[in-house]
């Protein structure tokens, strides 16, 4: 069974007095997640405050990065092992924000993702089209190569068994355009059937521009799990009403 699942990405965005109120918000909307797993993952400094206003309400937290290392000299980064030290249930991996500005690589992606699995943490990892190569009709063939480095590791079983896969087509990304119903369903479908003997199990997220008003359509889709947030994830009455929206997309099995 596929809990639906919402995850908040706020990016680098966020205030302790932001975070404070936020959080307080999205506890005091309890009733919108009977049903739904909701987690929001708040840049890495605000982590620690985040665990504390949610600790006990059923809603989890997860970081937006983590190291390919599990210690020492590297300056900057943070392990997974300190995220689950704050109880972090999430992290995502591989943001098309980090492929771009920061150079992550398929490769790096996997490592991060196995870093995070290797202590408990649930990899989000993010796959997802530009503008130009969906266009050149190449969707499928970059979420595959996507896929296949982690398809391709020889522990890809044990890293697939507690991974979630968010699919955010980067044109969709903060521009208010969103995929359709149709475009997202068919990327998902794509993603379920790549994924082998687990995909029934593996929950898919879909990300870009999901907002209060386009939430249950995309939900409603068959391969659609729930949604990795950005922009509406700032704002408590948005992620509140799409967190309502999963709840009325029965759990798939
Ligand atoms: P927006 O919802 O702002 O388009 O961001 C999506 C995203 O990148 C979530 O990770």
């Amino acid at each position: 069974m596929r809990k639906p699942l919402v995850v908040g990405n706020w990016k680098m965005h966020g205030s302790r007095e932001m975070a404070k109120t936020l959080c307080a918000g999205i506890r005091a909307a309890g009733d919108a997640y009977i049903g739904v797993e909701v987690a929001v993952c708040p840049p890495y400094v605000l982590l620690p405050q985040v665990a504390d206003s949610l600790r006990g309400s059923g809603i989890a937290w997860g970081a937006q990065d983590v190291s390919e290392h599990s210690a020492g000299a590297y300056t900057g980064e943070v392990s997974a092992g300190m995220l689950k030290d704050f109880d972090t249930r999430f992290v995502i991996v591989g943001h098309s924000e980090r492929r771009a500005l920061y150079g992550d690589t398929d490769v790096l992606t996997v490592g991060k993702l196995r870093q995070a699995a290797t202590v408990g943490l649930v990899p989000i990892l993010c796959v997802g089209e530009t503008l130009e190569e969906r266009r050149a009709g190449s969707t499928e063939a970059v979420v595959a190569r996507q896929l296949d480095a982690l398809l391709g590791a020889a522990d890809a079983a044990q890293l697939l068994s507690s991974l979630v896969i968010a699919y955010e087509p980067v044109w969709a990304i903060g521009t208010g355009e969103t995929a359709t119903p149709d475009q997202a369903q068919a990327v998902h479908a794509f993603i379920r059937a790549r994924l082998g003997a687990t995909a029934a199990d593996t929950r898919l997220l879909y990300g870009g521009s999901v907002k209060p008003g386009n939430a249950g359509e995309l939900f409603a889709m068959p391969d659609i799990d729930g949604g990795l947030i950005g922009g509406a994830a700032l704002k408590c009455e948005e992620f509140v009403a799409i967190c309502h929206a999963a709840r009325t997309r029965p759990g798939r099995s």
